[in-house]
């Protein structure tokens, strides 16, 4: 009962108080997200599952830094969006791919376990989190539709795509991953991130 309860208000703070913390949300990433670009630089450049240094293996530690990564390819598409045409589609697929394995990761292992742990699957935050994430591709479709035409008069449905993510990756990270992991056990924990390797091996 008092994780039901726990659990409901978080869904009401999660639907009433995200796009109010958006912005300023903004602000304070760009530079944990400097910082955390040049930690990233200076790793392996293969990818893997890392930590935030100095900080505890969260679920959301390590979905944050999923975000600011995939921000930044969408800032590196956006930098070279005017250039050469079939460089910055290729780009842009980059940063699509990312987003969409990022996606995949939360809808197949990460919302089925907090689903299962909270026992809210028709009308908890994943149903939320699940609809936005549908917007998103619809606007991912749509960009990658006008780019392959050559054409990159796409600033409504960008404009669209940013205003969307920013809302959408505020709420996972304050509200939706830290309830995760204040369910979920250390085994819970590895068996999401073993999964996640697994996905995409
Ligand atoms: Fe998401
Ligand atoms: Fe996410």
């Amino acid at each position: 009962m008092m994780l039901h309860s726990s659990v409901a208000l978080g869904v009401v703070a999660f639907v009433a108080g995200g796009l109010l913390l958006a912005r300023s949300r903004m602000r304070r990433r760009t530079a944990a997200s400097d910082a955390r670009r040049a930690q990233r630089e200076a790793a392996d450049e293969e990818w893997v599952i890392r930590p935030v240094e100095n900080a505890p293996v969260t679920l959301a530690s390590f979905y944050a830094v999923d975000h600011d990564e995939i921000d930044r390819l969408l800032e590196d598409f956006r930098t070279a969006k005017a250039g050469d045409g079939p460089v910055a589609l290729a780009m842009y697929r980059e940063f699509t791919s990312r987003l969409e394995r990022h996606i995949g990761w939360e809808e197949d292992i990460l919302f089925p376990l907090f689903e299962r742990l909270s026992g809210l699957r028709d009308n908890g935050p994943t149903v939320v989190m699940r609809s936005e994430h549908r917007t998103i591709k619809t606007l991912l479709d749509s960009i990658d539709t006008t780019l392959q035409k050559g054409d990159v008069s796409i600033d409504a449905d960008e404009s669209a795509l940013l205003a969307a993510l920013a809302a959408h990756n505020m709420k996972e990270e304050n509200i939706l991953y830290p309830l995760i992991d204040r369910q979920v056990s250390a085994d819970d924990r590895e068996a999401v991130f073993a999964r996640m390797r697994a996905e995409t091996a």
